[in-house]
């Protein structure tokens, strides 16, 4: 009979000859008896075996951590004070009667046990196959699957189809560089991986599957970061005759079911979710994907400051600059002129040129303006903020998107510092960000799509895509928790002219739309449905739901925070007749 190791129990295995299989967690030898803890992917098990057992007991004496054994074995009771009550199968242990060790296992490079002391992530990447043998990896990758799997019925539930598409594509402009594939048997052509199915999706609502999902690789080459990863993965979806509160119901319905069954010491803000349209989002919280568990919404006091006589803030505000601020809840508590220089130094960091403040005392203010406010000043800023003793106004004055920017680099700051981030450790605030903008300027002040090319303008706003692009809002949507995008989305566009409109308002030449573009307004001739959809990433999700610091604790196997796997030793260099084969010349 072969159990798995954690459905062992009395009383039906009592008595019993069971056989299990797994490795050796533990082994303590007690001279006259061996014990060992036997693992398997579930569960963890008590095998005994005594000196009188001959050569089985020579066998048992070679053991050692992370063997991989076969014991054949009588299931019996657990003398009472030897009863484990942490363990499932704490009650009873196996008396081996057959011992086989399929492999050995040279010491590990680190502990599998000590929670406490986590080792290092390189090494953890370089043997990630022994550090998925932890029990918080293993419970990590169980949960992501289990995630994975709810996700699948829901949306099965919901009618829509599971449909792959090809991962050798041609491009997807949607903002990230590509990874590129050269083509063996067209050399200089290349195939790219897939940034989404951004472009396959929209040609299956052509083709008429109507609702689509897919458990999604995506592949994007950009600089790394905790919650980013070269590729990554989407529950990607699209739907046909479409509404934007469709998609956005659906998708909140399904993150509450996996927050109601997943989430385990995690207690939701709010539900239904807070929709703030991108213009609250910004002049709010300074930031796109507001942390609503932290709050400190952004104040303006540039009225104020203007009966403030200070040169440098008359010259900001008559430049049409403001002078905005957050509060800090019981500041008095963490701040003090040292932290005061600090976060000075983290601003100037960001780009800040300076920060004022205001404390409250019971017995008056500090502040470095202190000379310059009148008590009406005082007064009214005190009255603006709520403040109430103990309570710090910071505040920035200069042009209104630089210092909004600012303000949500030092909010966050100030919950790292005052220990608001722990407190809300436990808290699950998503909420929607709607109405963005549908082109923004990129580094280099060109023109591009917020989100990509292919989303819908607002209706009202198509007549100023020649007068004022940049005044257009689309109809796209993005969810937030707990200050990370976990997902975007939008109501596409259907018109294969006004889809022409937008390259070229993107400045995209007529040669230019024909090569990378010409596929789908070829597509867009032959009867397209209205459409629309969304991509929840399934990496960011669960790292917040494992309370982690980064998708590489989600992911089986990560690359590392410069895009390297340590594990496999990827990327490496290719043979030089495999590159030639390709057409392709490396230069020194
Ligand atoms: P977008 O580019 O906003 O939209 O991506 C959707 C979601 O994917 C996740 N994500 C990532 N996760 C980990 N590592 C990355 N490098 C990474 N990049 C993105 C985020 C993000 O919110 N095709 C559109 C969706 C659509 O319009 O339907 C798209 O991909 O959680």
């Amino acid at each position: 009979m072969q159990p798995r190791i954690s459905s062992i129990k009395t009383p039906e295995h009592l008595s019993q000859t069971v056989t299990v299989k797994g490795w050796v967690d533990r082994r303590r030898d007690h001279g006259q008896l061996i014990f060992i803890d036997l693992r398997d992917r579930d569960g963890i098990v008590q095998v005994v075996v005594n000196a009188e057992q001959g050569e089985l007991y020579e066998e048992a004496k070679k053991l050692r951590d992370e063997y991989c054994i076969r014991v054949t074995g009588q299931v019996v009771k657990r003398e009472a004070d030897l009863i484990n009550p942490n363990l499932p199968s704490g009650t009873i242990e196996i008396i081996a009667s057959e011992l086989e060790i399929y492999s050995t296992s040279k010491v590990l490079p680190f502990q599998l046990h000590e929670e406490d002391d986590t080792p290092g992530e390189e090494i953890r990447l370089q043997y990630r196959y022994l550090d998925l043998r932890r029990k918080e990896m293993q419970d990590r990758i169980k949960l992501r699957y289990d995630v994975i799997d709810y996700i699948r019925s829901f949306m099965k539930e919901r009618n829509y189809w599971e449909i792959e598409t090809p991962i050798l594509i041609k491009g997807t402009p949607e903002g990230s560089r590509e990874y590129l594939v050269p083509s063996r048997l067209h050399p200089g052509q290349f195939f790219v991986l897939p940034q989404s199915p951004q472009q396959l999706k929209q040609l299956l609502m052509v083709s008429g599957m109507e609702k689509y999902f897919q458990i999604a690789r995506c592949f994007r080459d950009e600089d790394q970061r905790g919650d980013r990863q070269p590729e990554f993965t989407q529950l990607d979806l699209e739907a046909s005759f479409t509404s934007q509160k469709e998609i956005t119901s659906m998708i909140e319905e399904m993150y509450l079911g996996i927050v109601k069954r997943f989430a385990k010491e995690q207690e939701l803000l709010a539900d239904p979710f807070p929709v703030l349209t991108y213009e609250e989002a910004m002049s709010n919280y300074g930031n796109d994907k507001p942390d609503l568990r932290i709050g400190m919404k952004i104040g303006d006091y540039s009225e104020i400051f203007k009966q403030v006589d200070s040169n440098i803030i008359q010259s900001i505000l008559s430049k049409g600059g403001v002078v905005k601020g957050i509060k800090a809840t019981q500041g008095a508590n963490w701040f003090s002129r040292k932290v005061f220089d600090q976060l000075m130094e983290y601003l100037k960091q960001h780009g800040g040129q300076g920060l004022l403040y205001v404390q409250y005392n019971e017995d008056g203010i500090s502040s470095p303006l202190s000379k310059f406010m009148s008590e009406e000043v005082i007064r009214s800023i005190k009255q603006s903020a709520q403040a109430e003793t103990g309570d710090i106004v910071f505040m920035i004055a200069g042009e209104n998107q630089v210092t909004l920017e600012l303000l949500n680099v030092l909010r966050q700051e100030i919950a790292r510092r005052s220990g608001l981030y722990k407190q809300v450790e436990n808290q699950l605030a998503f909420c929607w960000v709607v109405d963005f903008p549908l082109f923004e300027k990129n580094a280099e002040g060109e023109i591009t799509a917020s989100h990509h090319p292919f989303t819908a303008p607002k209706k009202e706003d198509i007549a100023l895509l020649d007068s004022d692009p940049f005044a257009i809002k689309s109809d796209a949507y993005d969810i937030v928790l707990n200050g990370v995008e976990i997902g975007g989305g939008s109501i596409r566009i259907h018109d294969k002219d006004l889809q022409r409109k937008v390259f070229q308002t993107l400045n995209f030449t007529e040669a230019e739309i024909e090569a990378k573009f010409g596929h789908i307004l070829k597509a867009f001739e032959y009867g397209v449905p209205p459409h629309g959809g969304i991509a929840p990433g399934i990496d960011r999700l669960l790292m917040i739901l494992t309370k982690t610091e980064s998708i590489r604790e989600v992911t089986a196997f990560p690359k590392n925070q410069s895009a390297k796997d340590l594990m496999l030793g990827a990327p490496s260099a290719m043979p030089s007749k495999q590159v030639r084969e390709m057409g392709i010349q490396i230069l020194e």
